[in-house]
């Protein structure tokens, strides 16, 4: 990672949960306009680890280490500091306004940018239907008859019009059928243009890796392995355990008959 700056650097991470510790002495990287993947299986601590990044941990939880955000020390920030200065999660459940249509909820999106009243506070609504067409067309739709894949959709449509300078996505594929997972993914890759850094935790470890430059991959809170994505993808341990005959590989899988 030496020839990108930093945009994010997270080092000596601990979560814990009362006395359950989640995540353990992490130390995560992303430079500026890079996508960063951590990849891990259910209750590895992927969750916990976006949201300690965003300062959003439940009560009866905490987190030690240092989050570093442009060189800022933001550790002890509160979530609505955080989110001033760049940082947006999409989270597992989405989190969207089911009654409202889908442009409200892209412009509820860019609410903080509106309340501190910045000029051109909703700038990035034709970035983001140039970047989902399908979000255009239905923009009177209630957010709550989309489909799973268009949810998705403006679940990330809404976090780019907060313009962010890193966007954490909580495994984006979950739920989603293969096709639509390659769009959503292919859109990701497309985020780098605009220089949007990603940090993406997926179990999808398949799609993720191939849409990333690096990765770690999070076994119980601890950071097993990491690498350039591609080497990782070629990583004995990681094919073995991720890439195998594992719930990914079945659903991407070519012919399923001769199984
Ligand atoms: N609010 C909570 N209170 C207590 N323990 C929790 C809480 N949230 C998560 N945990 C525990 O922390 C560990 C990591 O959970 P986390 O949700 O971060 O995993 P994950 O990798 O996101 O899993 P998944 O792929 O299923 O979403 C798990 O053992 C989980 O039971
Ligand atoms: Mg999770």
């Amino acid at each position: 990672m030496s020839d990108v700056s930093e945009l994010l650097a997270v080092s000596a991470l601990c979560a814990r949960y009362g006395k359950v510790e989640a995540l353990h002495d992490l130390d995560v990287s992303v430079g500026r306009g890079q996508i960063v993947t951590v990849i891990g299986a259910n209750g590895a601590g992927k969750s916990t680890l976006l949201n300690a990044l965003m300062g959003a941990l439940p009560p009866r939880s905490s987190a030690t280490g240092t989050v570093l955000l442009e060189g800022v020390d933001i550790s002890r920030w509160d979530v609505e500091r955080r989110v001033n200065l760049g940082m947006s999660l999409v989270p597992e459940t989405r989190e969207l306004f089911s009654t409202m249509s889908v442009l409200d909820n892209l412009r509820l999106g860019a609410f903080r940018r509106y309340r501190r009243r910045e000029r051109g506070w909703d700038d990035q609504l034709d970035r983001v239907f140039s970047l989902f067409p399908r979000l255009s067309e239905r923009q009177s739709q209630a957010a709550g008859t989309l489909s799973g894949g268009e949810r998705q959709m403006l679940a990330l449509g809404r976090a780019l019009m907060a313009k962010p300078r890193i966007l954490m996505l909580d495994e984006p594929s979950l739920g989603l059928a293969p096709l639509i997972v390659r769009e959503i993914f292919t859109i990701i890759a497309e985020l780098k243009r605009a220089d949007v850094a990603v940090l993406l935790v997926e179990q999808n470890a398949r799609a993720a890796l191939q849409v990333a430059d690096f990765g770690y991959v999070l076994e119980t809170g601890e950071c097993t392995l990491s690498g350039a994505a591609a080497d990782l993808a070629h990583n004995p341990a990681v094919i073995e355990s991720y890439l195998g005959l594992g719930a990914g590989a079945r659903r991407d899988g070519p012919d399923q008959s001769q199984a």
